[in-house]
């Protein structure tokens, strides 16, 4: 996506229309940058609407910090859940905690004798933190779309989740905080934008330099190569070396061995790793 402050303006707009269709919202993070991923005025959008942050993914991101992560929302009195969209792991939980939060709004309507309105939801997210993945996994096969039949409707569609729940079947898109570079980096480090903003050799040779600093073990032993104290770049030949990433006359093929690298890391080869920690903040 490309975004520009019409396209901005524009996406705003909309999430804003639908938030006040429901009455929670998923906010749907990557748990391995919790930060970079997280939409800049999402905070003033949501206002007080209850919402739950689902951190994605998580089968990518590490375990230690995937637990940091949790403790810091629950100490900002924030319902947090791990998930795993593409397995369908955690979903069940944002079910329960969604009732959970929504117990008291039930019980009151109840009391006025409003009976079975269902509660209704959207997930938000920027570009690839797998919003769509995990409106799939949500749907999954104990539920139904509701007036999805040809010709019934127009407007907005619902998917019926168990517990009288309902998603909205279009999640808001909104973009990143991009103009922070290092941002942009993580984003672009877990493909969360496109290798053209930046040229693949350059970043994997940053994503080298990061993960010297922070996983320097799986590192060291994904590729068996020495990586303390040493020059990205003299990692990255290393690197290119043992996989055989070299062109006839025996030079480098460094598009080659970036695209190992980045693909490996994204696909979590490398290991689970979270690029930002709670204490980054
Ligand atoms: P946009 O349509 O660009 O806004 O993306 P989206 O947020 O709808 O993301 P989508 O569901 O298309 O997922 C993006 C990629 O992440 C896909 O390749 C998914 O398979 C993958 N993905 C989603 N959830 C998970 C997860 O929990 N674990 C892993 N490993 N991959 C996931």
């Amino acid at each position: 996506i490309n975004w520009f402050p019409g396209h901005m303006k524009k996406t705003k707009e909309l999430v804003k229309k639908n938030l006040k269709l429901v009455d929670v919202v998923f906010e749907l993070l990557d748990a391995r940058i919790p930060l970079s991923s997280k939409n800049p005025d999402i905070d003033v959008l949501v206002g007080n609407k209850p919402r739950i942050v689902v951190l994605n993914k998580q089968d990518l991101s590490s375990d230690e910090a995937n637990k940091q992560w949790i403790k810091y929302y629950e100490k900002k009195g924030i319902k947090a859940v791990l998930v795993d969209a593409a397995k369908g792991k955690g979903t069940e939980k944002i079910i329960s905690i969604t009732k959970d939060m929504i117990k008291n709004k039930m019980e009151r309507l109840k009391e006025k004798g409003i009976k079975n309105k269902p509660i209704r939801a959207m997930i938000v997210g920027v570009p690839n933190v797998g919003k769509s993945t995990l409106i799939n996994s949500l749907a999954g096969s104990k539920s139904a779309k509701t007036g999805n039949r040809p010709g019934v409707t127009k407007g907005k569609q619902w998917i019926k989740l168990r517990g009288n729940l309902e998603l909205l079947d279009t999640p808001g898109i909104l973009w990143p905080k991009f103009e922070d570079e290092k941002v942009g980096l993580n984003l672009a480090f877990t493909g969360a934008i496109k290798d053209e903003i930046i040229d693949v050799e350059t970043l994997a040779l940053r994503l080298v330099e990061k993960l010297q600093e922070i996983a320097p073990l799986p590192l060291k032993e994904r590729y068996s190569v020495e990586v303390e104290d040493r020059k990205p770049i003299d990692v990255l030949d290393d690197i290119a070396l043992k996989r055989g990433c070299i062109i006839k006359g025996g030079e480098i093929d460094y598009t080659r061995v970036a695209r190992l690298i980045l693909d490996e890391f994204r696909n979590g080869k490398i290991g689970s790793i979270t690029l930002e920690y709670p204490d980054n903040i």
